[in-house]
């Protein structure tokens, strides 16, 4: 019997798109921005093409052309004056970021401002947190490293950060933050945590961007080995327990049954398609070889199919443009 069932009646022209599972839009997305003490001017990465580090002076006007394109939220970096062990920039309470988070809420107050809170840009060593003597060696210390997470926690919501986003992937981070925050008043500050962190070869430009790299050693005892799913999960259900209020996988694109996975825990769910992958399409886009509009957006609808509620991307700003002249 020749076919009765046939897909194809449902993607005649005109009643395709009247079927669309899943959609972009400007609300889903976040956009990453890097904020340089030492610039004076906005500072091309490399690695990178289309993004810069900007000086804190132009953190108003940055966010004010953002908002008119349609972004809500934004995600910081600092890369401060200078790094010592003890990250003492990351706290400071006119730290690079504590500079832009207060010129951001000044200029565009309805500007959703999300800061990274990790150490890596801030320490001369480079890793997340303190380092000291540990079972094999010279590593990370998590609880002493809590403690300088909840001070700069503290040090962002009292520069008026609306949420607080800790990539460092220490034991314990969430209710170590949660108290902290509540502690000092601001029970209000959501916590999107960097939940299930991959120890990707993905974040190299960012390191460049951020100048974040480490000095000895790597991510491998903090962050999550790449193969492994259960393990990630795990990851994101301890911090659910543990109060956060958004989840995060990271990187995104490789990480579909992840993200699978942790949308079924319940909560929302971020992700962040990481400087590997901007650097992978923009290098094929600007090559000619990949059309670089569809391939995002197809990134993007992929990450939203997989269960991701909101989408950090480098992107973002491009993404408003093509979503405007669709219209
Ligand atoms: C800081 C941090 C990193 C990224 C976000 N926060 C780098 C790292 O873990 O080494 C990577 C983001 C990107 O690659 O775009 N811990
Ligand atoms: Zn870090």
């Amino acid at each position: 019997m020749f076919p009765q069932i046939r897909m194809r009646r449902i993607r005649r022209r005109f009643i395709r798109p009247l079927l669309n599972e899943t959609r972009i839009a400007k609300t889903d997305l976040i956009a990453p921005l890097f904020f340089d003490e030492t610039a004076t001017s906005p500072v091309a990465i490399p690695s990178m093409p289309g993004v810069v580090r900007y000086p804190p002076s132009m953190a108003g006007e940055v966010c004010t052309n953002l908002a008119s394109r349609g972004i809500r939220a934004v995600l910081l970096f600092g890369v401060p004056r200078e790094k010592d062990e003890a990250a003492s920039g990351a706290f400071a309470d006119d730290g690079v970021i504590q500079q832009t988070v207060r010129a951001i809420k000044t200029a565009v107050p309805e500007m959703v401002v999300i800061t990274d809170l990790c150490a890596c840009e801030y320490t001369s060593h480079g890793h997340c947190g303190v380092i000291g003597d540990c079972k094999d060696g010279v590593d990370l210390k998590n609880d002493q490293s809590l403690a300088l997470m909840q001070e700069i926690a503290v040090s962002h919501a009292a520069a008026g950060a609306d949420i607080i986003a800790p990539s460092c992937m220490l034991d314990g981070m969430v209710t170590a933050l949660r108290s902290a925050l509540d502690e000092n008043g601001y029970e209000e500050i959501p916590i999107m945590s960097y939940s299930s962190k991959f120890s990707s070869s993905l974040y190299g430009p960012f390191r460049d961007a951020a100048g974040s790299g480490y000095s000895f050693g790597d991510r491998t005892t903090y962050q999550a080995p790449v193969g492994n799913r259960r393990e990630a999960l795990r990851e994101s259900e301890l911090d659910a327990a543990e109060g956060a209020d958004i989840l995060m996988v990271k990187p995104a694109g490789w990480c579909g049954d992840i993200i699978s996975d942790v949308a079924s825990i319940g909560l929302p769910v971020a992700v962040y398609q990481v400087s590997g992958e901007y650097a992978m399409i923009k290098a094929a886009a600007m090559n000619g070889w990949l059309d670089e509009k569809r391939v995002v957006m197809e990134s993007l609808i992929s990450l939203r199919r997989a269960g991701a509620d909101l989408i950090i991307t480098y992107f973002a700003e491009s993404v408003c443009r093509w979503i405007d002249e669709e219209q």
